[in-house]
């Protein structure tokens, strides 16, 4: 990939902007601003605060072209194997009402089963087995079969009602004891998520909650269970009525799959309204993805920012900065989206790229984040590309000041300080993407405008996307270690350094 001659053109390039100041490429093109901004769906995004000029755009594109990212995009919504490790399509787009009509078809039978659940709960027809009405629903789940329900129900909680939902993905006895001390098993649903069905955490805090649900309501458990898998079988097995299961098709990843039945407690919490509108915002920014040229693409623009400083600027982390507390997940989500997805160093040739991948991705609530690690960003010693996520205020006057607070740091992180330039260099780039309001319709385009930036991310350094065979090896190392934990026999050839953490442990 990065031998070709539109991957040189832009290492040339790169050589001629590398002592170039923003605040000059503004001087120098009064249009800049206006140029480099897209409207796609309800969102708009400024991305002219970049190290770029229209000749980057330009050469940009033609990388984007030679990795034949249109070719990709045909090969992801007609439905080919394109996660081929798996075999697998991935094809999460269906979801939203694009893709292949089996597919489609295969999604909206889901919806439905989702809605009439979720009808039933609410109204209080679908009751617990001693008649009462479900007021808190437990999600049971980790990963992508957590994370996608859990960032969207805080979200859009303004649209939340009865029942509550509660999110439990940690192995921490805590975050599970501390939900079913808030709970009454008579008044809970309990949904368990899990496309493998046989996560380690997910299944044995399943278990938990089944005895404790057996504990407050006898055996007759079967109401309050629900489950989400692509592996049904095991989830009868586990004992929930098969009307109760939710399939997960296998053409959905995980990080890619809150429209599926995973989001279920979505639903349930926010109403299906309100899911309905999720999914309608993600297919609007679909339809912008699958029509828009390469040059006026929002998700493939995001993408060629990504490597331009990657590959080009050597930046190996990325920041994503919501001004929203009810966002305050979204940089949690998006660590599994980008760094699951791209965190990769073998190509899909099966060779080692001879290039920089997915880049770190951190980031936290601002304005919080201003009095927290901003200063690395404005003193520091590394290129931090960031993305401010901002929400058009509201008449509040707080909510206005929140607004301005992320546009001020925009605005100083690219200036710096003229008169005193070591001090505050400036030059840091970053993308604005505005949401009009925080609702079921922007969230769902925002989350869509990432799943299909990192889409093109893997085609621009010629990797799935859609597997994650890295995580593999720390679960079957924790396997082999389980035992020394519990009966302390460390098994033969394990590290010194293990050895004695485990011994330690152990002595406590
Ligand atoms: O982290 C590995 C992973 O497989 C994720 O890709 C996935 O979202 C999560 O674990 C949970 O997997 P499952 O839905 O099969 O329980």
């Amino acid at each position: 990939m990065n031998t070709t001659p539109e991957w040189q053109a832009l290492a040339a390039h790169q050589r001629t902007l590398r002592d170039a100041h923003m605040r000059d490429l503004f001087t120098q093109d009064p249009g800049r601003a206006q140029r480099m901004a897209i409207e796609a769906g309800p969102l708009f995004i400024d991305y002219s605060k970049h190290c770029i000029t229209s000749e980057t755009l330009l050469l940009l594109t033609h990388l984007a072209q030679s990795c034949d990212v249109t070719g990709w995009r045909q090969r992801m919504l007609a439905g080919e194997a394109i996660n081929t490790s798996e075999r697998r399509a991935a094809l999460h787009v269906a979801l939203r009402g694009a893709g292949s009509a089996a597919a489609q078809g295969e999604a909206r039978a889901t919806l439905e089963v989702m809605r009439s659940i979720s009808n039933a709960v609410r109204s209080g027809v679908w009751k617990g087995a001693t008649g009462k009405p479900f007021t808190d629903v437990i999600h049971i789940g980790i990963g992508g079969s957590d994370l996608g329900p859990r960032l969207a129900v805080e979200a859009l909680t303004s649209h939340a009602g009865t029942p509550r939902a509660h999110f439990v993905a940690n192995i921490d006895p805590h975050e599970l004891d501390d939900t079913l001390r808030v709970c009454d098993p008579a008044a809970t649903l309990v949904i368990v998520i899990s496309k493998s069905f046989d996560t380690v955490e997910t299944i044995i805090n399943a278990q938990h909650a089944r005895s404790w649900l057996e504990a407050g309501v006898g055996r007759n458990i079967a109401p309050h269970l629900v489950a989400v898998t692509n592996n049904t079988e095991a989830a009868g097995t586990f004992g929930i009525p098969d009307t109760q299961i939710l399939r997960m098709p296998e053409w959905v990843g995980g990080r890619f799959s809150l429209w599926s039945g995973v989001g279920l407690s979505i639903m349930l919490a926010c109403g299906s309204e309100t899911f309905d509108a999720l999914l309608a915002g993600a297919g609007e920014m679909d339809a912008h993805f699958l029509a828009a040229p390469l040059e006026r693409n929002a998700p493939v623009i995001l993408a060629l920012l990504s490597a331009w400083y990657v590959n080009f600027w050597g930046a190996q982390v990325h920041a994503v900065l919501p001004y929203s507390k009810r966002l305050n997940l979204l940089p949690d989500y998006l660590q599994q989206l980008e760094m699951e997805s791209n965190g990769k160093r073998i190509d899909r040739a099966g060779k080692l790229v001879a290039y920089a991948t997915a880049p770190v991705i951190f980031g936290n609530v601002g304005a919080n984040s201003q009095h927290s690690f901003h200063q690395l960003f404005h003193q520091g010693t590394h290129l931090v590309p960031s993305d401010f996520v901002v929400m058009a205020p509201t008449p509040d006057p707080r909510s206005r000041m929140l607004a301005i607070n992320a546009l001020a740091q925009t605005a100083a992180l690219m200036n710096g300080d003229a008169s005193d330039p070591a001090a505050y260099p400036g030059n840091q780039p970053s993308t604005t993407i505005v949401l009009p309001s925080l609702s079921g319709r922007t969230l769902g385009a925002l989350l869509s405008l990432y799943e299909h930036k990192v889409f093109v991310e893997g085609v621009l350094w010629n990797i799935n996307s859609f597997d994650q065979p890295g995580v593999e090896l720390g679960k079957r190392m924790a396997t082999t270690l389980l035992p020394a934990a519990t009966l302390g026999d460390v098994p033969h050839g394990t590290d010194s350094s293990t050895r004695s953490l485990i011994e330690r442990i152990n002595r406590n």
